[in-house]
């Protein structure tokens, strides 16, 4: 397929309806200072981190989608899982409360061992009880699914209408909503004057990765997208991903290619929520080159791992490279303890 217009990305996107609760489109601004320090590529960020309500995050713009499939069904409650320090959680239980809509969490404990005192009542799951979420603990390695269905099944029970949020709102329906930002990254590059050579972003749950696939490969056909795994996971993100690709084009009526789906293993630290050295070190360039609030689990392993891929020189000086900040900057508070500047 040749590039698609991007008003015929935008017509099949709009198939889909958004509640407009996260705040579009999200700024694309230079990273001048880290391009200069790291002497490679041209380097730009995508804003994820600024999608709005709740301190923003990439989960907003899936939610958008997500959550208006919930209101045409009826739902009065959501229903979701996730770790202490989610930031998809945190992303729903703000969205519910900006929708009126009561939340209840099934908050899964265990998965990390908690790099300080913090990590239990700060950052995310402070801002949990912040926007009124009913939190119901349950061990990592217990049956977590099963929890969130006797969740929704107890609420049902009682009356309610829930309706459950998937793990880390990754779903066909959630990668269509993502789709969307490959759509504003290939309409505000355009009107910069340049076409990226790759987009680079922190891949877990798969359908951040499947989204900007789905739209990268109609409206930015020559672009890269290049996931880096956080979860020390890759095969299973992998395969994550190219179902959620792949039911997604379907729903869009677009082609899917699976080589499209690039998923890079190795360069996060050894194993998810555990920030290593590179992580640290990313985390701490962004704060002071470019003013960015990267967090220890997620989008400074991202900028880790493009820093890395940088430095092997996979791209080269006069290429643009697009860093897709997904948020979660709550976490750094959370992690207090572990961080040193
Ligand atoms: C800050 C942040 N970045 C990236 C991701 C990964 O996105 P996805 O789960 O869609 O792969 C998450 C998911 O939890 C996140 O919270």
């Amino acid at each position: 397929m040749g590039v698609m217009p991007a008003d015929d990305l935008d017509g099949r996107l709009a198939r889909f309806p958004r509640l407009g609760i996260a705040h579009l489109p999200t700024p694309l601004e230079p990273m001048r200072r880290l391009t200069a320090h790291l002497g490679g590529p041209e380097l730009w960020v995508k804003r994820e981190d600024c999608t709005g309500i709740g301190l923003g995050g990439n989960k907003l713009r899936k939610l958008d989608t997500v959550l208006a499939l919930a209101l045409d069904q009826g739902a009065d409650t959501i229903v979701s899982g996730g770790v202490v320090q989610s930031n998809s959680q945190r992303q729903v239980a703000a969205a519910a409360a900006r929708l009126g809509l009561d939340c209840h969490l099934a908050v899964f404990h265990g998965r990390v061992a908690p790099p300080g005192a913090d990590y239990e009542v700060s950052g995310n799951a402070l801002l949990n009880a912040l926007f009124g979420a009913h939190l119901h603990p349950v061990p990592w390695t217990g049956d977590r699914n099963g929890a969130v269905r006797a969740l929704a099944e107890a609420l049902a029970a009682a009356g309610r209408r829930p309706f459950v949020v998937p793990y880390g709102v990754s779903s066909a329906l959630g990668a269509v909503g993502y789709a969307s930002a490959a759509a504003e990254i290939a309409a505000q590059s355009a009107a910069l004057g340049f076409t990226p050579d790759a987009i680079v972003h922190c891949t877990g749950s798969g359908a951040t990765q499947a989204g900007l696939v789905v739209g990268a490969s109609a409206v930015l056909p020559r672009t890269e997208v290049v996931g880096i795994d956080i979860d020390a996971e890759p095969d299973r993100v992998r395969a994550d991903v190219v179902r959620y690709a792949r039911e997604a084009a379907g729903l869009l009526d677009l082609p899917f290619h699976e080589d499209a789906v690039e998923v890079v293993a190795g360069l996060a630290g050894p194993a998810y929520g555990v920030p290593h050295q590179a992580t640290l070190d990313a985390l701490a360039l962004a704060g002071r080159l470019e003013a960015l609030v990267l967090d220890p689990v997620y989008s400074a392993k991202g900028l880790a791992g493009l820093i890395t891929l940088v430095r092997r020189g996979r791209w080269r000086r006069g290429q643009r490279v697009v860093f897709v900040h997904t948020g979660g900057a709550p976490a750094l508070f959370a992690y207090r303890e572990v961080l040193r500047f």
